[in-house]
C-alpha cells in the first residue's frame, strides 16, 4: 500500500471504530484527518450515520464539511454546549505513552482547543510517524504574537531548541495563521520532557499554544504498509 492509501485506511478504521449516529465530534487537519471528514461525509449521504454535529479544526476542516453538508458548529454553539464526545485527528509524530505533536499544517491552536474539550480523543497516522523522542526530527511548531517572535525564540533557545520561523510558500515572508500569528518551528537534539516542556512553552509571554499534545492522551490508529491497522490505547 503507499502512503496515501494508508492514510485512507486508518482513516476510515477509526470512523468504522468510534464514530456512531447522534455524536458531537472534533475533526481534525492534513492529509490523514481529512479522508476521515470525507468518510463520515459519505456515511451520512448513505444515511447510515444520522444527527452528526461537528466542529472543524481548521478551514481545511470547514471547506471538506461544507462540501459534504455536514452541519458545522463551534464548541460556543449552545448545541455543543463547548464539550464533544469524540475527536479525530492526525499527527505529526506519536511517541510510545502516546504523547504526540501536532501543527505541521499550521493548526495546532484550534486543534489543541477541541482536543481538550473531547471526552474521547483519536489519532491516526501511518507508521512513519512512530518515534521514540518527540521532537527531534519532526519540529514542533509554537504559535506566537507578531510583536513577541524575538524574545519567545530567545527563551526558546535557553530551553535548548534550535528555533526557525515558518516561512510561507507561494506568499513572501512568514506563514501567517489563521488566528493571524506566526509560527516558530523548533528541534531539540537532546530528549526532552513532553508534558514538562508542553506547560513550560505555554509560559513564555508572547506563545499562543505549542504543538505538544500530552494533557489528552488518545487512541492511536497506525496504519502500517500491509494493510493492517493497529491500535494503541
Ligand atoms: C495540522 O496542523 C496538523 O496537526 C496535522 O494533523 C498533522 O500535521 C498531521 O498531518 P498529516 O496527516 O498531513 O501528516
Amino acid at each position: 500500500m503507499d502512503q496515501k492509501e494508508i492514510k485512507q485506511l486508518v482513516a476510515r478504521r477509526a470512523v468504522d471504530t468510534l464514530v456512531h449516529s447522534d455524536m458531537k465530534l472534533g475533526l481534525g487537519t492534513g492529509s490523514t484527518a481529512i479522508p476521515a471528514v470525507h468518510y463520515i461525509g459519505e456515511l451520512m449521504q448513505q444515511g447510515k450515520l444520522k444527527n452528526i454535529m461537528v466542529v472543524p479544526t481548521s478551514f481545511q476542516t470547514m471547506i471538506a464539511c461544507e462540501q459534504w453538508g455536514i452541519p458545522l458548529y463551534t464548541l460556543n454553539s449552545k448545541e455543543i454546549g463547548g464539550e464533544l464526545d469524540l475527536t479525530i485527528d492526525g499527527a505529526d509524530e506519536v511517541d510510545p505513552r502516546n504523547y504526540c505533536t501536532k501543527g505541521g499544517g499550521g493548526a495546532l491552536l484550534v486543534e489543541k482547543i477541541v482536543a481538550y474539550a473531547s471526552r474521547e480523543y483519536a489519532i491516526v497516522v501511518d507508521e512513519s510517524k512512530v518515534v521514540e523522542q518527540l521532537g527531534m526530527k519532526f519540529p514542533i511548531p509554537i504559535e506566537v504574537i507578531p510583536e513577541a517572535r524575538i524574545p519567545v525564540q530567545r527563551a526558546l533557545e535557553s530551553l535548548g531548541a534550535e528555533v526557525t520561523l515558518r516561512e510561507a510558500v507561494r506568499k513572501a515572508g512568514p506563514v501567517i495563521t489563521e488566528h493571524a500569528n506566526l509560527l516558530l518551528d523548533i528541534r531539540f537534539s537532546a530528549p526532552i520532557d513532553p508534558a514538562e516542556m508542553e506547560n513550560r512553552i505555554n509560559q513564555i509571554p508572547g506563545v499562543v499554544e505549542n504543538g505538544l499534545f500530552t494533557r489528552k492522551r488518545p487512541q492511536v490508529f497506525i496504519g502500517r504498509s500491509d494493510g493492517t491497522v493497529i491500535t494503541r490505547t
